[in-house]
């Protein structure tokens, strides 16, 4: 017998349904549906679409989690729900679906911060989280530094990206080099095999001047700019590009940003662990960059495993786990769906 919280947690801030089942920091079951194809042609989502595919989804995934994780939905202590942020129709459905479910149940909500759930489903992977430590998230809706000094009480934002987020701007530049959507692994697959010296793309927010203001914070849009712009220029000149080149030169010039601000916000606060969550933080370049450069300065890092990186239902569970476990109060019935809910407020 264990004393360790049943948690069912669910999350529809994006295309993503997800439901996992956790007890304490074990996964019992993680189950995904996507509507990532219905979103492709259009090179983003869609959020009716979206919001949609949720609602026929839930039912089904539920259930499927439910009979990967043996259990019988009776049996769970608590459920959690993602409150915010993401896209306000598609919160809605998740934030509803939880709320009939713990009603239903008897049991405790927990309206949980999407990006909050992003730093504590690596427990699930490898234990406690250490604290303090600095977690990059990194997504395509989401670039930030964060100082995590207990995940269930606050998180305190160090910077952010100040235009585009980090996935959006490998999907921008994938599209951009005829790859398809979400760009962010065909990069990741296409620079395996090109030079990533090739071509000398802008770090953004690096001067010193831009410093100043911006320490740690990002901007990719103009690294964006000069992809499009570098593409458009050797087409003109009826050059063929090298696709392998330009996704290698400029996944360089991210990862370079990322890991380079990362360590110095840890070094800032004496901080010695680095989490990186997020659908970018199943790039390759990142992780490799990230474990070389950080173990230079004596500082670890953690990343979980790509599945638990991209969107999924295991981390609110996870998150709602830990909430139970460290006697947090839990969100009243009327919770609401905070698209814009800031990651200050881990439960709504
Ligand atoms: O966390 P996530 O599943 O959803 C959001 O909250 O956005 O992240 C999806 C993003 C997309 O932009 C996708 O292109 C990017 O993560 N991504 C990657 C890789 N795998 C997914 N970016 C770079 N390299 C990858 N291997
Ligand atoms: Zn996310």
């Amino acid at each position: 017998m264990t004393d360790e919280p049943l948690v069912l947690g669910i999350e529809t801030s994006c295309d993503e349904t997800g439901v996992g089942i956790v007890r304490g920091h074990t996964l019992l079951a993680d189950t995904v549906a996507s509507s990532v194809e219905e979103h492709a042609r259009f090179g983003g989502v869609v959020p009716e679409v979206a919001s949609r595919a949720h609602l026929e989804a839930m039912v089904p995934t539920i259930e499927r989690a439910a009979q990967t994780a043996g259990i019988a939905l009776s049996d769970i202590d608590a459920v959690a729900v993602t409150s915010g942020p993401g896209l306000a129709g598609a919160l809605l459905v998740g934030v509803a679906s939880a709320k009939a479910l713990a009603l239903g149940l008897g049991k405790p909500i927990y309206g949980v911060n999407h990006l909050a759930a992003h730093v504590a489903v690596d427990q699930l992977e490898h234990g406690p989280l250490p604290e303090p430590c600095l977690a990059m998230l990194v997504s395509g809706g989401h670039s930030s530094l964060l100082e995590v000094t207990d995940v269930t009480v606050g998180v305190e934002p160090m910077g952010s990206t100040i235009d585009d987020a980090a996935g959006e701007a490998f999907d921008k530049v994938a599209r951009l080099l005829g790859l398809p959507f979400p760009g962010g692994p065909h990069i990741d697959r296409a620079a395996r095999s090109g030079n990533s010296v090739a071509i000398d793309f802008p770090r953004g927010l690096t001067s010193r001047r831009d410093l100043e203001r911006h320490r740690f914070d990002f901007s990719f849009s103009g690294l964006k700019t000069a992809v499009a712009r570098w593409v458009e220029t050797q087409q003109r000149a009826g050059v063929t590009i090298d696709v392998h080149d330009v996704a290698a030169s400029f996944q360089e010039a991210v990862c370079d940003v990322l890991t380079r601000k990362a360590i110095d916000a840890a070094t800032s606060r004496g901080i010695e662990d680095i989490l990186i969550g997020g659908g970018v933080a199943a790039n390759s370049r990142l992780r490799a960059m990230a474990e070389e450069r950080a173990t230079a300065k004596g500082i670890r890092v953690r990343v979980p495993r790509p599945g638990l990186c991209t969107d999924n239902g295991a981390m609110v569970a996870a998150l709602g786990a830990e909430l139970v476990q460290r006697g947090r109060t839990p969100s009243l019935l009327d919770l609401p769906a905070d698209s814009s809910q800031p990651i200050t407020t881990v439960v709504a």
